[in-house]
This record gives structure tokens, sequence and C-alpha cells, in this order.
């Protein structure tokens, strides 16, 4: 029994592939991921140096997942060093927060681009790539609470970014793309998941005061979310603990889209 507990969650020695590695839950996910002795892949449109983690297990690329012509020779190089990828998150994701009113077709399309097809075409290449030694795998995809609820705009009085219908429509996409490729993948070994954060604090660039005050209020739990409480999840749905959790999604917004 012991055995089988702490096998569980063990990742030590696997490979994970993370996109939008060095933005602010890219930096968190690939911290824990190499704290649990994973050897890490980390991909972004740019690395900026102030923003990689300096460790022998951590590679960065830079890959822009729109290009899909970019991600299959990316992939194609990485089969010459590497048989599986255990795991493929898909963090990477923009928003756009003009008014809808003024809403030019370039901010719709770069947001569908990266979120949606993005997406897509990371999950296309790497089940190619697992399929071609046979290895099973886990996605785990990052969505959002706002793929599951609108944003309640009383709470940004004093905030420019205001949640986009783009933004929310592309999450929403994230939750029902995961529960397709659950259903498609199950024979190929492969779970499909995501996690739905809510509004993570960041520290580096910190949301407006009156806006804290207005989410907090209408937070079960009174706060925003620290980058670090998404990790457990992702964590979770990388290991074996999850080895019969396919096309869920893991809502982690204390509490908000309850009410
Ligand atoms: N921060 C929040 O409050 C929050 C809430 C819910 C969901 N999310 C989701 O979490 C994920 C991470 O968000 P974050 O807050 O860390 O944002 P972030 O902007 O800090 O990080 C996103 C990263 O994606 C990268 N990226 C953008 N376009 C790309 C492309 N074409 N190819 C490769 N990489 C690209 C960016 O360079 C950046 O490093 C996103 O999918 C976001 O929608 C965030």
């Amino acid at each position: 029994m012991n055995n089988y507990l702490s096998s569980l969650f063990n990742l030590s020695g696997k490979v994970a592939l993370v996109t939008g590695a060095t933005g602010q839950l890219g930096y968190a996910i690939c911290e824990s991921f190499l704290a649990s002795g994973m050897n890490v892949i980390g991909i972004d449109l740019r690395i900026s140096q102030s923003r990689v983690i300096q460790s022998e297990n951590i590679q960065y690329f830079e890959v822009d997942i729109r290009n899909a012509d970019a991600l299959k020779d990316f992939f194609n190089k990485l089969s010459s060093s590497i048989i599986s990828i255990d795991v493929l998150v898909n963090n990477a994701g923009v928003s756009v927060f003009e008014p809808f009113e003024e809403r030019p077709e370039e901010s719709f399309d770069w947001v569908m681009d990266v979120n949606l097809k993005g997406t897509f075409f990371c999950i296309q290449n790497y089940v190619n790539f697992q399929r071609i030694n046979r290895k099973h795998g886990s996605i785990v995809n990052v969505a959002s609470f706002y793929g599951v609820i609108s944003p309640d705009f009383r709470i940004y009085t004093d905030c420019s970014r205001k949640n986009s219908e783009v933004y929310g429509a592309t999450k929403a996409g994230i939750i029902q793309m995961s529960k397709y490729f659950a259903v498609h993948l199950a024979n190929d070994n492969i779970k499909v998941n995501c996690i739905s954060p809510g509004g993570i604090f960041n520290p580096e660039n910190p949301q407006g005061e009156d806006f804290l005050q207005n989410y907090s209020f209408r937070c079960p739990m009174k706060r925003m979310a620290k980058v670090q409480e998404m990790i457990g999840a992702i964590l979770y749905l990388s290991s074996d603990a999850a080895s019969y959790t396919t096309g869920q999604n893991i809502i982690i917004d204390g509490g908000m889209s309850c009410w």
C-alpha cells in the first residue's frame, strides 16, 4: 500500500512540455515540475533571460504555437533526442481588453489563433509524436473560469482590463476540446483534462486596488488566487493519481463560479 501511495504522485524522471513557459503561471508550472524531478521543455514566443529557470533539467525554445509548420519542425527535431513526452501542458494564452464595440478583427483573430488554434496544433503534434513510439501520455489544458461564467463587470470599476467575449469563448472552446480529445484519445491511453483558474494575483503587475477589493467581495474565499494554488491540480492531472480521470475541468476559483 505504501509503495502504491508513493507512486501515485511520483513524477520523477518524466518529461513535460509546457507552453507559455516564461509567463506567470508557466514559470510556476516549470518550477514545480522541476522540483518533482521531471525534465522540462519550455516553449514560449520569446524567451526572456529574466524569466528562465537555471537548471540543467529544463530546456527552452522559442516557438510560436500559432505556426503549424514551426511546431511540426519543433516536434520533428525533438524526436531525435526524446522518445516520449509524458505530459503536455497547454498554458500559453492571450487576451484583449478594448471595449467590445471597438474590437478590431485582428484582436479577435489573435486571441482565437493563440488560445484555440495554438492549443489544437500543440495537441495534434503531441499526439502524432507520442504515436510514433506508441507511448501513452497526459494533456493538461489551461482554460479559465471565464470559459464557464461571464465576468461580472461591476468589479472592474478602476480597471481598464475588462475581460473580453473572445477570451471567454476560446476558453469555453478549450474546455470542450478537452472533452473531445479525452474521448478521441482514450484508445491511445492519452488522458486530456483542463484546469480553469480564477483571477490570479500578479505581484509583478498588480491589479488595481478597487478591482482587488471588488473581486474579494465577490469571491466566496474573499481574495484572488496565488499562482501556486494552481499547481496542485496540475501535478495531480499529470500524475498516475489521475490515471482514470479524463475529460474533466477543475475550476480553481475560490468558489467564484458557484454563485
Ligand atoms: N492570470 C490569470 O488571472 C488567469 C486566469 C485564468 C486563466 N489564465 C490562463 O492561464 C494561462 C497563463 O496565463 P498567465 O497569467 O501566466 O499569462 P502570461 O501572459 O504571464 O503568460 C502567457 C505566456 O504565453 C506566451 N505566449 C503568448 N502567445 C504565444 C504564442 N503564440 N506562442 C507561444 N507562447 C505564447 C506569452 O509569451 C507568455 O509568456 C493563460 O492561458 C491564461 O489565459 C490566467
